[in-house]
């Protein structure tokens, strides 16, 4: 879908001839490291450059309404500032009206109502953080009209907050952090636990990152990603009879291989040594990058791709269809899938003479096995959540 016109959008929609101010929070992938964030390990996402668009302004009495362009059907939907609570029928209005609640209840005083209107290019349901944008959108979008003094990290962690405790996914902190501080050009390896964090400078020489949607829609809520959680979390409860951790991220997989037995269950076994293994798997994939050794970065993203099918179970028969047809074609250095998983996107490290020659052979093997298509786009690299330029829309 080409970018409407937000302004023209949005004066209609609201019937007002003002200029509303202009926000955007983008999407994001991740490189390597996958469900380690809620296990206390490292993580490497991007921002990239799809994501959500927010035009605003402030209204003079204590309505909010909000529009989105990617759910015009449902149209406004309105509510008080006063009465914020979570509201089923409010649909995906409730992330923006979650993360107002939680802003206010922080103390940051939000005195008007105000019309928001949302124009997301980041597909829905496709593991690329459309939840989280729209929460950082609205996080960057009421700092800016109510002219709040908030902490970037703090505005992530209520942008978190709203996803564990408003929407009811016990999510972790990487898609949050990943697009509130996200840099252009630059992935991000952060440390969970402490949430310390370095940029690293993605140059990939001849290759890109293709996205491949499966087009196999997940939402996060109804997937087993809660359940995912909570065996890790038996796991180390188990680890702990003997081991001094906080957890899975401070064990290393010898420590891993020597204490496994004590974790009672075969499944959480299996849970956990994803989650060891991928967070050593992670550091060791930004040595290599930043050796510059490409090919044994795209090695450890396959492992990845395999622990995440066979220990972590969170792949299914689409996103381990496009995976292996994607490390069938030549020109590809490695490929996995990225997000939660149980459907939505793979990504993968492609040489840019053979990407049309990836999109179509793999699209042939996915649509022949699947009996639907993929789609295909060029991840950028872009910035973080912030307000636009003046006259930008
Ligand atoms: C989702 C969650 C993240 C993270 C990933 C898996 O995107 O929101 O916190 O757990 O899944 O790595």
């Amino acid at each position: 879908m080409t970018k409407p016109d937000l302004l023209v959008e949005f004066q209609s929609v609201f019937n007002t001839p003002n200029l509303p101010r202009s926000f955007f929070a983008p999407g994001r992938i991740n490189l390597i490291g996958e469900h380690t964030d809620y296990n206390g390990g490292h993580v490497f996402p991007a921002a990239i450059t799809f994501g959500t668009y927010a035009l605003a302004q402030k209204r003079d009495d204590q309505k909010l309404r909000f529009f989105s362009l990617n759910f015009p059907d449902t149209g406004i939907i309105e509510c008080d500032l006063m009465d914020l609570a979570y509201n089923k029928a409010h649909d995906w209005a409730n992330f923006p009206k979650g993360m107002i609640s939680y802003m206010r209840d922080s103390g940051f005083p939000l005195s008007t109502g105000m019309d928001i209107l949302f124009y997301g290019n980041i597909p829905n349901g496709a593991g690329l953080s459309s939840s989280a944008s729209i929460e950082m959108v609205t996080g960057v979008l009421l700092e800016a009209l109510f002219e709040l003094d908030i902490d970037r990290l703090q505005m992530i962690q209520l942008g978190q907050k709203v996803e564990n405790d408003y929407i009811g996914v016990s999510s972790g902190i990487m898609d949050q952090f990943a697009i509130g501080k996200g840099k252009k050009g630059q992935a991000m390896l952060l440390n969970c636990q402490t949430l310390a964090y370095n940029y690293a400078p993605i140059e990939l020489d001849n290759h890109v990152i293709i996205i491949a949607n499966t087009n196999k829609q997940r939402t996060l809520a109804g997937s087993k990603y809660n359940e995912r959680r909570a065996q890790c979390e038996q796991a180390l409860t188990d680890l702990q009879v003997e081991l001094s951790i906080q957890s899975l991220g401070d064990v290393s997989n010898d420590q891993f291989e020597q204490y496994k037995h004590l974790i009672q269950d075969a499944t959480n076994r299996q849970r956990a040594k994803h989650a060891v293994y991928e967070n050593e798997r992670t550091l060791t994939a930004l040595q290599q990058l930043h050796k510059g050794n490409l090919e044994a970065f795209g090695q450890l993203m396959n492992e990845s791709h395999t622990s995440l099918q066979q220990d972590y179970e969170v792949t299914g028969i689409e996103l381990d269809t496009i995976v292996k047809a994607a490390w069938e074609q030549p020109g590809v250095i490695g490929a996995r899938m990225t997000g939660a998983g149980f459907g939505g996107c793979a990504i993968a490290i492609v040489e840019k003479d053979l990407v049309d020659n990836f999109k179509s052979n793999v699209n042939q093997i996915y649509s022949e096995t699947i009996g639907y298509a993929a789609t295909f786009y060029t991840a950028a690299i872009g910035d973080g959540a912030r307000e636009l330029t003046e006259g930008v829309y």
